[in-house]
This record gives C-alpha cells, structure tokens and sequence, in this order.
C-alpha cells in the first residue's frame, strides 16, 4: 500500500496487514469523512502521524497503529440523512463494536478506539497510546479542515496554481 507512509516491517506485520487488508478496512474509501477526505485516508493520515508520536514516546507501537486504523471503523457515511443524530458521541462506540467483531483487541487498542473523542466522550483515554491515538486523530482532523480552507481560498483566488 503506497499511500501509507509507514517503515515496511509494520506494513508488513500479519497484526497491520491483516486490518489494511481486510475488505471492510478497504470500503471505508467509500465513505466522505472531512471535505474530499474519505475515512480510510483520513485513518492511514491518523495512523502515520501517530506512529511519529509513539516513536517519539516510547510507546507500543504495534497498538497504536492498530488502534489507529480503527479508530473510526463505524463503516457507514456519516453525513446521510438517514443516521441517528449524535454520530461524534456514539461513533466510537460504533467502531469498536465492528472492529471487535472481526479482529481481536487487546485492552489499550480497544481504549484507543472507544476514547478517541475524548472529551467529547465521557472518559479519557487510560493509556498513553491511547492519549496519541487522540492527539493524532486531533491535529489530522485540523489539517483536513486547514486543507479544504487553503483549497477554497486558492480557488477563490483565480490564476493561483495548486
Ligand atoms: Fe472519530
Ligand atoms: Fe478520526
């Protein structure tokens, strides 16, 4: 997978490959997440930079990783009509839910997923690679909105190459 900026011995890693490859990890390309980014990029964007993070602390990178990747495997588009209201509150639990339905976890991955929102759910993250599983999540969500400004500023500015 070219698009994830990662070191190969994690690509490689039955625990990482099994989640980039499974067909529903692959679906979420299908979903809107911020702007034009779709989820599954926005998880691999997530999951890069928290792999930053956890080199910089010392952190079980393995879990991070994966608790990144799955973070926001709800697997539905947020934006339709046709969803319960609530989607930043419930979709954590949403996510979890799927992911433990189809890959084994182990307790900081699970906390990774279910407070990444945090504080926008009621309690924090327990685990340091759960605090940068949020701080990831955090400043990639600021990026994507930064991104579609810049985007918009540049398009309203005609003779502006992107
Ligand atoms: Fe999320
Ligand atoms: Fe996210």
């Amino acid at each position: 997978m070219t698009d994830f900026r990662i070191p190969e011995t994690y690509k490689r890693m039955p625990e990482i490959k099994k989640i980039l490859e499974h067909p529903d990890f692959q679906s979420m390309r299908f979903f809107r997440h911020h702007g034009n980014i779709d989820c599954r990029r926005h998880t691999l964007l997530v999951a890069e930079r928290a792999y930053v993070f956890s080199c910089r602390w010392h952190a079980d990178t393995l879990a991070v990783l994966r608790g990144a990747l799955l973070h926001d495997f709800y697997l539905y588009d947020w934006h339709s009509r046709d969803l319960p209201p609530f989607h930043g509150f419930r979709h954590p639990y949403r996510a979890l839910r799927e992911a433990e339905m189809r890959f084994q976890l182990n307790s900081i991955e699970r906390d990774c997923i279910k407070n990444h929102m945090f504080p926008l759910t009621p309690f924090p993250p327990k685990y340091k690679e759960s605090w940068i599983v949020n701080w990831a999540d955090k400043s990639s969500t600021v990026s994507d909105y930064a991104g579609m400004f810049k985007l918009a500023t540049m398009e309203a500015e005609p003779g502006l190459e992107l």
